[in-house]
């Protein structure tokens, strides 16, 4: 409960204010009341309510005078904490004494060491968040996936080789797409070729390596998500909440700068940056390199600042110089306080926590046990997409005819039966050999000068092994293509 200040004697608090803090934090502000801090049956310190003079000295101000009250308590600057009211004017100062703020630090230390065993998907459905860290104040910090009717929050990030990227995230992922309510589900792309997140290979709905397939399996994705602005749109609605049937799509981006130089890849990824909020098509970006120009290739700070956006998470980096590419971000943190070879250890910050909090990632040591346990994922994509059949070599009749075959011919599946007027076609074809001809020609010719059934056409083909070459017909004409 509040004191309400009476004098210097407060009602439920024998404790005097300090001459100073009448005046204090600022000439001209009030103590408007004052509580003690308790932790543990303790008082450990007090809590006060300071109103500012008028508007120029507002919650931000009042905070320059941390030193002044530091001082006048006798306890460290840390020890001194600031939480705005809102209304611009008024501030809770919250003062730890000495030593217990001491020995909380020592026990926050302790948690930031301590290795925080990964406890099972932990994925809040109501909130769309999971549980990440257990950060120095001894809360748990969350990251979040997508906000209720919000929509997706992209995450980056980033910290030095061994820093704990991919143990943290492997853990996370689990937490998010192991969780019965199935509203969200992986997709995997390991720049560090399987030595990342290798056991999500066969599990995650989509897994690539290989930049080639990664931009393959990124054009599926980007055809969902057009799928799902078009749903958007038939709605009438702004952004879609997740559902079994239309889930959150996670896109797990291990070692980034790997497909970074690959504009392929870049120019999905961007279109996510920009669309995938809406439709919940998420991106994870984990990268080694600090450096933004490296980060995000091309599409640089457009799509860097889309993505930093939602949450960043920043593991020990090798120098505060080398992390210039986080921006204003870099202001509110100190690199310097992630402890240097303690895997996993990292400031978060994004919507859960705008005040970036300290903490140790959750760690799974048997992550490859647990994923190899679980089901495999499928998910039912908007449209069929068909596996691109290589270009045939110019063979056979194609050949013959000087004519390059179409990209993705379908073969003659249909069985065919050879008539005796096959041999006749076959031997037009054999007549028209070395003939620069379109397709368009070709099927003239055949339309005009010979009245061959289909058959005997598709028959011919078959002999011939032209597999690859479709012939329909259509109103009595033959269209090669
Ligand atoms: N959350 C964690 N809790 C405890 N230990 C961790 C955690 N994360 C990582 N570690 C330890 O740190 C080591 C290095 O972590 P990890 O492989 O995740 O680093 P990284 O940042 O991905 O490095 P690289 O950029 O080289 O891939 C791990 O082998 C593990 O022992
Ligand atoms: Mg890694």
């Amino acid at each position: 409960m509040w004191g309400r200040r009476k004098g210097a004697v407060l009602e439920d608090d024998a404790e005097q204010v300090p001459a100073p803090m009448y005046r204090a934090p600022l000439p001209g502000s009030r103590v408007l009341a004052k509580r003690p801090v308790v932790w543990d049956g303790q008082r450990v310190g007090r809590e006060m309510l300071v109103q500012g003079a008028d508007a120029t000295q507002h919650a931000e101000i009042i905070a320059q005078a941390r030193s002044t009250i530091a001082a006048t308590w006798r306890t460290a600057p840390e020890a001194v904490t600031f939480h705005p009211l809102g209304d611009n004017l008024r501030v809770l100062v919250r003062i730890i004494d000495s030593e217990p703020w001491l020995r909380s630090q020592q026990q926050a230390r302790a948690r930031l060491h301590g290795v925080h065993l990964w406890r099972g998907p932990s994925l809040d459905p109501a909130a769309g968040c999971i549980d990440f860290s257990v950060t120095t104040t001894d809360t748990i910090g969350r990251l979040t996936i997508w906000k209720p009717e919000a929509g997706g929050t992209h995450t980056w990030g980033l910290g030095s080789t061994g820093a704990g990227k991919t143990e943290s995230f492997a853990a996370a992922l689990q937490s998010a797409v192991l969780h019965p309510s199935q509203l969200v589900v992986p997709i995997v792309f390991d720049g560090q070729f399987g030595a990342s997140l290798g056991e999500w290979e066969g599990k995650a709905a989509l897994y690539g390596e290989d930049p080639r397939d990664v931009e393959k399996k990124l054009l599926i994705v980007e055809r969902e998500m057009d799928q799902r602005v078009a749903l958007l749109k038939s709605q009438r609605a702004k952004v879609l909440d997740p559902t079994p049937d239309v889930p959150v799509l996670l896109v797990v981006v291990e070692e980034a700068p790997e497909y970074a130089g690959y504009s392929g890849i870049m120019r999905v990824i961007d279109r996510i940056g920009r669309l995938g909020r809406k439709v919940l098509v998420v991106v994870w970006w984990l990268t080694q390199m600090q450096q933004a120009s490296k980060a995000f290739g091309n599409a640089g700070s457009a799509l860097r600042g889309q993505i930093k956006a939602g949450n960043v998470v920043v593991f020990h980096a090798d120098s505060a110089a080398a992390m210039t590419g986080l921006d204003g971000a870099l202001g509110q943190i100190n690199p310097a306080l992630i402890p240097k070879g303690v895997g996993g250890a990292h400031f978060l910050f994004g919507p859960m926590h705008p005040s970036p909090v300290l903490g140790r990632a959750f760690f799974n040591p048997d992550s490859y046990d647990t994923v190899g346990d679980a089901d495999p994922f499928t998910f039912a994509w908007s449209e069929p997409v068909l596996e691109e059949a290589p270009a045939p070599a110019a063979s056979g009749l194609a050949a013959s005819l000087g004519l390059t075959p179409a990209v993705s011919p379908a073969p003659v599946h249909a069985p065919v039966e050879v008539d005796g007027c096959a041999a006749a076609v076959l031997a037009w074809f054999g007549g028209r050999r070395g003939v620069e001809a379109s397709t368009g020609q070709v099927v003239a010719a055949l339309t005009e000068d010979k009245q061959w059934s289909p058959r005997s056409v598709k028959g011919a083909l078959a002999l011939l092994g032209e597999r690859s070459v479709l012939a329909k017909p259509g109103h009595g004409k033959w269209v090669l293509s």
